[in-house]
Formats: structure tokens, sequence, C-alpha cells
């Protein structure tokens, strides 16, 4: 009976590789706090795979924190989701070890993300850049859950960790639950403000690409106000992401924070052009970042709770992906502890 009575299981992590931008916000969290009442939840911070890159150690530390205090603010109630930092739960790296071994090196080979991660830092292209799906795998099968709630670019990511699970249930048994990626509809791959052919990102170096969530309202405007549109002399806003790709972005974003479709949105700026669309977006953001802003620094300001929120995820997390780890163990042959 348990299991008929059993959620389905959601889960997710982000790297505290930057601070968080509007892409992770609508590619990923937004689509996490709409869902906790239906699911069982496990969110973290993987900062285990934020060293694939080099960091700065206390800058680490505190985007760590700044960034569960962010899933807080954007509607994950702890007493809903299970909140935890990556690196408190071993079982990650425990398990990772053992995919590694069932991940082959032509399909690491075949990532986007490593022949760009190594492309941009051609002097640390570590085995951990690497290999990081194979973690990333662990990450998720740990939890057994049915959903893998990302964005458009972890897509692939989350299909290798699917060919893993037909691998090794095919040698083992059913060991573990096949998961599902989850893509929003509208938000999946935000893009840069300044080159919208390029994703927004929380490591971009230039600054007026990217909206971060806690960013003043005045700075989010004002990149706005300047986000490239389209050299076409048309001036109209209409969704064409083949030849208007940066009018297509900001419609996509607009879309998102405020729920209309795009006929709606075009209707509403037909004959009003992108001198009056692009402020319209910058206000409809500063709208949906000032609660999540506002709440985050109020809980930023309470560390003794946000302790015990990553220590009560911590155990809990730890508890449901020992006995995924205790399971893989036995059957690959080691000997029980
Ligand atoms: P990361 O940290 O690069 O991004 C976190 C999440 O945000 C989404 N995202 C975006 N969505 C839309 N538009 C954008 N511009 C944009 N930028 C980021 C990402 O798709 C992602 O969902 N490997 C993962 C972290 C991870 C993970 C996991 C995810 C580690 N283990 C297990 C799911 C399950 C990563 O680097 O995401």
């Amino acid at each position: 009976m348990e299991n008929a009575a059993r959620k389905k299981v959601m889960l997710s992590g982000i790297q505290p590789s930057g601070d968080l931008t509007l892409g992770s916000y609508l590619g990923a969290i937004k689509n996490w706090a709409e869902r906790d009442e239906e699911f069982d939840n496990y969110y973290f911070m993987a900062d285990m795979h934020s060293i694939t890159v080099r960091q700065d150690p206390a800058a680490l530390r505190r985007r760590t924190l700044e960034q569960l205090a962010q899933y807080i603010a954007c509607g994950l109630d702890p007493e809903k989701n299970t909140l935890f930092i990556q690196s408190h739960v071993p079982q990650h790296a425990e398990l990772g070890w053992v995919l590694n071994c069932y991940t082959m090196f032509g399909e690491l080979s075949r990532m986007t993300q490593f022949k760009d991660k190594s492309a941009k830092n051609s002097e640390n292209i570590n085995g951990g850049l690497f290999t990081y799906p194979a973690l990333m795998a662990a990450d998720i099968l740990l939890y057994q859950p049915d959903y893998v709630p990302v964005g458009e670019d972890q897509k692939q990511h989350v299909e290798l960790c699917r060919n893993i699970v037909q691998r090794f249930n095919g040698i083992y048994g059913d060991v573990f639950k096949m998961p599902e990626p989850y893509i929003p509809k509208v938000g999946a791959r935000v893009m840069s403000l300044s080159d919208p052919g390029a994703k927004m990102s929380k490591s971009d170096k230039d600054p007026n690409g990217s909206i971060y969530l806690m960013e003043k309202p005045e700075d989010i405007l004002r990149k706005f106000k300047r986000a490239v549109t389209d050299s076409d002399t048309e001036n109209c806003v209409r969704y064409d992401p083949t030849n208007k790709p940066g009018v297509a972005n900001l419609m996509t974003i607009y879309s998102a924070v405020t729920g209309k479709s795009f006929d709606e949105i075009e209707q509403e700026f037909a004959g009003k052009g992108y001198g009056a669309f692009k402020p319209a977006v910058g206000e409809a953001v500063v709208e949906t970042l000032r609660p999540i802003r506002e709440e985050a620094t109020r809980i930023l300001g309470d560390k003794a709770y946000l302790e015990s929120v990553y220590r009560a995820g911590a155990q809990k997390a730890s508890y449901v992906a020992e006995k995924t780890l205790r399971k893989v163990y036995k059957k690959v042959g080691f000997v029980a502890r």
C-alpha cells in the first residue's frame, strides 16, 4: 500500500557557480515552486559540480548560502521540499564513482556542455569537467525521481542519465527508476539580452547580458532598455525566433512573467514598437523579482535559520540516498559494511 500512496518525486539542482539569473528562475526554479504540493521534492545546491571550474572558495560558500535563501524566497517551503547542499550528502560522490564505471567515454565526449566549457576554460580541462554527467546521474538516481525539471540546456545530461539507467538495469535488474526531463513550455531557454544567440548564463563575463535575481530595479530596467533588438527596420513586436531572435527572447521573458500568450503580446504592442515594448518587459520583470529579492535578503540575515534548513535537508536526503546506494553496492558485488 505504501506504493499506492507514494507521491511522485521531483529532483533538481543548480550550480552555485555564479549569481542566479532570470534564466535559472524561468527555466528551473519557477517550475519547481509551482508544484510543491503535488510532489515529493528534492532540490540542492550543486557545489560539487561547481569546482569543475576553478572557484574562489569564499565566493563559493557565500553563493551556496545565497542560493538556498533564494530557493526559499522563490517559494520553496523547506517544510514541503527537501533543500540541501550536495557536498553534505556523501552518497552523491559514492554513487558518482560507481556510475562513472557505467558511462562510456564516447557518450561523455558528445556532451555539448563539455565542449563549450572546455573551449572557455582551455587552461583547466580537468577530469571532473569530463565525467560531470556521471555525477549528475548519481544526483538524480539516488532519489529515484519521476521528473527532473530543468531548462533545455540540461536535457542532454538527463538523456545520458536515462542511458545509464538502461545499461545498469539491463545488467542488474530493476535498480533505478527511469527519470523524465521536465522542461517548461515557455522559458526553457532564456537568451542573453546583449547577444540573443547565446544563453543567459550565471558565468557570463558581460554583465549586461544577464539579469540577476538580486539585482536593483534601476539596473534591470536599464538592461532591458538597452537589450539588443533586431536590425530589421520593421520595429514591430512579432514572434519570429529565426529572423527576430532578440524580440522573440523578450517576448518569451514577458510571456513567462505575465502569463500572456504571444498573440496577446503582439496585440498589446501593435503599432507601438520596441521603444514601448522593452521598458514594459523590464517593468514586468522588476515586479516579478521584487518580492523574491526582498524575501531573500531577509532570510539571508538569519544564518541560524538557513543552517537549520540545510542540516535538516541533508539528513533527510542522506536517509533516502543511502537506501539506493546500499542496493547498488550489493548489486555490483561490494561486501556489506
Ligand atoms: P545550471 O546550474 O547551469 O543551471 C540550473 C538550471 O537552470 C536552467 N537554466 C536555464 N534555463 C533557461 N534559460 C537559461 N538561460 C538558463 N540557464 C540555466 C538549467 O537548465 C538548469 O535546469 N548540471 C546542472 C546542475 C545539476 C543538476 C543535477 C540538475 C547538477 N546535478 C541533477 C538536475 C538534476 C547545471 O549545471 O545547471
